[in-house]
């Protein structure tokens, strides 16, 4: 079992989740919001760490949460700097730009060559 604390109203809610070695934060958001919370409000697509949807921060720093091993006792938090939409679900256009077209890297565009 993991407790993780999601930012939720500005205030932290505590949940436990069943979890496995390996377990993501994002993983872990799911679980939360099958078992006790269906109307948590986060983002996520490819599950494969492409499209940045499912940023968040976890215990302060950002991270792509499909990808980021979930840490026992962890605080996440919607992106700093951000409208919020609801509780982790924030406004994403700043981010939309920098997603991959086809076949292309994690590249911002002025970076492209
Ligand atoms: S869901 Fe697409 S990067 Fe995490």
């Amino acid at each position: 079992m993991f407790t993780i604390f999601v930012s939720r109203d500005e205030e932290p809610c505590r949940y436990r989740v069943k979890g496995w070695t390996g377990m993501t934060a994002l993983e872990a958001l799911i679980e939360v919001y099958r078992a006790c919370a269906p109307d948590l409000g986060f983002r996520y697509s490819c599950k494969t760490g492409r499209c940045l949807s499912c940023l968040v921060r976890m215990n302060g720093r950002s991270v792509v949460s499909c990808r980021e091993p979930l840490v026992d006792g962890a605080l996440i938090e919607p992106l700093a700097n951000r409208q919020i939409i609801r509780d982790l679900a924030v406004d994403d256009a700043s981010t939309r730009r920098y997603r991959p077209q086809a076949g292309d890297g994690l590249v911002p565009p002025g970076d492209r060559r």
